[in-house]
């Protein structure tokens, strides 16, 4: 499979700076970039239309960051899967570690969001580390594990330089084989365009956040994941 680079802006950028970063990485050759790899950018839901169709031109996908637990209906604040329709977002990043700590966010309300997102057709990527792997499988049920993408976010190597080993990284994939089936897997903590390429020795992608945020730094980092696209696992 091509290899998932998926950039996660986080809470970062204003409409006009995402408009400009999809501008740039289009003039940058982000369309030649994405025949070896598989780029897609998760942003913050007001972002979307500021980018949809510039990268869509492209080929590039969208993901959002996080998902309602319910379908449409009365529930004031939470963005569902209908509210997303028509803005080419294709995946839904669920369970991030960031969204544990500081929203109190549970593997069973992952498990909500993860069947909302299945139901819109989505794809979701859920973050796991060695804390919440196995309760997080447990509780999406073996119908479920085998439709997600998993990304082991260890939270000493989020936003810390501190990218993990990548002799870890590979013994923890054996794990998610285990726990999930054999789904793609993927790698997120300080990924950047000089250690990308090892990670894709072991993994089907990466998560990338800090070194997502520039236009030049993210397409150079394209450019060293596409040198080992063709890798084996
Ligand atoms: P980072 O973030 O690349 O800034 O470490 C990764 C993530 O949290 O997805």
């Amino acid at each position: 499979m091509q290899k998932l680079i998926i950039a996660n802006w986080k809470s970062n950028k204003s409409p006009a700076q995402a408009g400009a970063w999809a501008q740039e990485v289009a003039a940058l050759g982000g369309q030649e970039i994405s025949t070896g790899v598989t780029p897609i950018v998760a942003l913050a839901f007001t972002l979307l239309p500021a980018v949809s169709e510039s990268l869509q031109k492209i080929g590039w996908s969208l993901a959002t960051q996080d998902l309602s637990p319910f379908a449409a209906g009365s529930y004031t604040g939470a963005v569902s899967a209908i509210n997303l329709q028509g803005l080419n977002v294709r995946y839904a990043i669920l369970g991030h570690s960031e969204r544990r700590r500081y929203f109190q966010e549970t593997s069973a309300m992952v498990a909500q969001k993860v069947d909302q997102a299945l139901q819109a057709g989505l794809t979701p990527v859920v973050c796991v580390d060695e804390k919440t792997v196995a309760e997080q499988a447990r509780v999406l049920g073996a119908d479920v594990t085998g439709q997600c993408i998993v990304a082991y976010e260890p939270s000493e190597s989020i936003g810390t330089g501190n990218n993990a080993p990548v002799g870890k990284v590979k013994e923890f994939r054996e794990e998610v084989m285990r726990l999930f089936g054999a789904v793609p897997f993927i790698y997120g903590g300080s990924v950047n365009e000089s250690n990308a390429a090892e990670y894709l020795l072991v993994a089907d992608g990466v998560l990338v956040g800090e070194a997502s945020l520039d236009a030049k730094q993210f397409i150079a980092l394209l450019h060293s994941a596409r040198g080992n696209s063709q890798a084996a696992v």
